[in-house]
């Protein structure tokens, strides 16, 4: 992880990073110390091989500059700029400071960006664009072939009366960008390692790190003594025991009601009896990114010594096959005593959070969030960029979506309705685990939130992440795999409530 400092003049670095913006000179913006820059530039703009279109970058070499190598990148029309693009441009440059083995990087962060963006929120942004980038999951490549380690990177910022705001700014960014990077690389670890244990330890090492936070983890007895019977059954088929992480940040306070985060941790999901087929049981080790999102966002929580009462709710097991395995047909029940028909053991994640959801209650949560790679059908929906949000409370939907919108993820409200919660009804038990409306699987995002509803006493917000929390390809701003998605939405929001 490399550290932010800001640069200090005639300081020599691998890669000097300017954003560049189209619709005004170039040379203009060459900040004034880089006069020596202005020829080679004036050529790159003369044949146009350089014209700011956003994400645009120029590589030139200048040994006068003090820089082994100097990027331009395009920042595209300032009327345009939102901190989605802009973080998507520091993200990009410094990728690919990266790529070209730069160690030590400087980016020139522009006056304008200030005025642009909220101060604040422009430098905390930027340095969370900037750290997340330099992510890569390369534990077990050969050394060789690892991902050059970035271990400065300088802001270059020209006002002096903000430097304590930028050490301020700086300090919340690192926090919040190593809780995404946690939860990235707790979903890119192979299943074989991050396992229900596996994760659980990771989050008992947090409560020893952040005193303030409490970390509890239920094996398999005390879940069956907690009656979480859906938890269990998912669980059977494997030679792995299922545990519920309880994680408990009360920093707030004493009277004020917990905010509750939930999280799907299906280390791995073969479906069960109704096992996958391939391709769709590739990635499956990503069915418990709902979990890391959580794990992340307490780890921010503490690391951040926001004053709030936070809980973090995780339910992990694996979903296997084998003579042990649930079966379609059986009958299974939720801590909150209601009974599910069990039709295919693939819609297992939603079993799961029925019995966190049933525990959540205990705290009389002033809301709860949830986060669960729950269903292919919403990456039908949405595609991999956005993920589904579902709620009956507009206030939360509000809140979340701007949050959303500040820190540069997406979220898009698709709808719970009594169509859906009656397609979950079922005449052997009180619901069935899936469900369609006009047709078998129709609406399977909404029927699958409508059954978790069935579990909830209380303000809620389901978060389906399926498929835009993690990608196989990367792009350019950031890495293939597990990209954290929901925490830095949720930090942000958590300053909204
Ligand atoms: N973990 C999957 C959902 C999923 C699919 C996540 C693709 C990420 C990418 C979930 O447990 C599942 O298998 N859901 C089934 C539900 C169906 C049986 C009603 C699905 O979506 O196919
Ligand atoms: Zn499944
Ligand atoms: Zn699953």
């Amino acid at each position: 992880m490399p550290e932010h400092q800001p640069y200090k003049d005639n300081t020599y670095t691998d890669c000097l990073i300017i954003p560049i913006v189209e619709n005004e000179e170039i040379i203009t913006q060459i900040p004034e110390k880089y006069e020596m820059l202005h020829p080679t530039i004036t050529t790159l703009v003369e044949t146009k091989d350089f014209e700011a279109k956003a994400l645009q970058q120029a590589t030139v070499y200048e040994k006068n500059s003090g820089h082994k190598r100097i990027l331009l990148i395009g920042v595209g029309k300032k009327e345009d700029l939102t901190i989605e693009a802009w973080k998507k441009t520091i993200g990009t440059a410094v990728r690919t400071a990266q790529d070209k083995k730069s160690t030590i990087i400087t980016i020139h962060f522009p006056e304008w960006a200030t005025e642009h963006f909220k101060k604040n929120h422009s430098i905390t942004e930027s340095v969370i664009a900037a750290h997340i980038a330099t992510y890569s999951f390369d534990t077990h490549k050969d050394k060789e072939a690892e991902t050059t380690k970035v271990m400065t990177i300088y802001w270059d910022h020209q006002n002096p009366a903000d430097k304590e705001l930028w050490e301020l700014s700086t300090q919340n960014a690192v926090h919040i960008a190593e809780s995404v990077n946690l939860a990235r690389h707790l979903g890119n670890t192979p299943p074989s390692e991050m396992t229900p244990a596996s994760l659980a330890k990771e989050a008992e090492e947090l409560g020893k790190t952040f005193p303030k936070l409490s970390v509890n983890v239920l094996d398999r007895t005390q879940i069956e003594e907690h009656g979480m019977g859906c938890l269990i059954g998912v669980s059977q088929g494997s030679i792995l025991e299922p545990k519920f992480i309880i994680m408990e940040h009360m920093n707030g306070a004493q009277e004020e009601k917990p905010i509750v985060f939930v999280g799907k941790g299906i280390t791995f999901d073969s479906g069960g009896l109704s096992l996958k087929p391939d391709p769709y049981i590739r990635d499956m080790k990503f069915d418990m990114l709902g979990a890391a999102t959580v794990i992340g966002i307490m780890r921010a929580v503490a690391a951040l010594n926001i004053k709030q009462n936070i809980v973090g709710l995780v339910p992990t097991c694996e979903n296997m096959p084998s003579g042990s395995s649930y079966r379609p047909d059986d009958i299974l029940r939720a801590m909150n005593g209601k009974t599910v028909l069990i039709q295919n053991t693939d819609a297992e994640g939603r079993l799961i959070l029925a019995d966190a959801l049933s525990y959540a209650s205990r705290y009389t949560p002033k809301h709860v969030i949830d986060f669960a790679t729950l269903t292919g059908a919403c990456v039908v929906a949405l595609g991999n960029e956005r993920s589904g949000l579902f709620t009956k409370d507009d206030a939360m939907s509000t809140a979340l979506q701007n949050a959303a919108t500040q820190s540069g993820e997406k979220l898009w409200r698709l709808p719970l309705g009594q169509e859906y919660s009656e397609a979950m009804k079922c005449e052997v038990a009180d619901v069935k685990n899936i469900g369609g409306v006009g047709g078998p699987r129709y609406a399977g995002a909404s029927t699958a939130a409508a059954f978790l509803e069935y579990f909830t006493d209380y303000p809620w917000t389901h978060i389906d992440l399926s498929c835009s929390s993690y990608g196989e390809k990367g792009k350019p701003w950031i890495r293939g795999g597990a990209n954290g998605f929901g925490v830095q939405t949720v930090i942000t929001y958590l300053q909204s409530v």
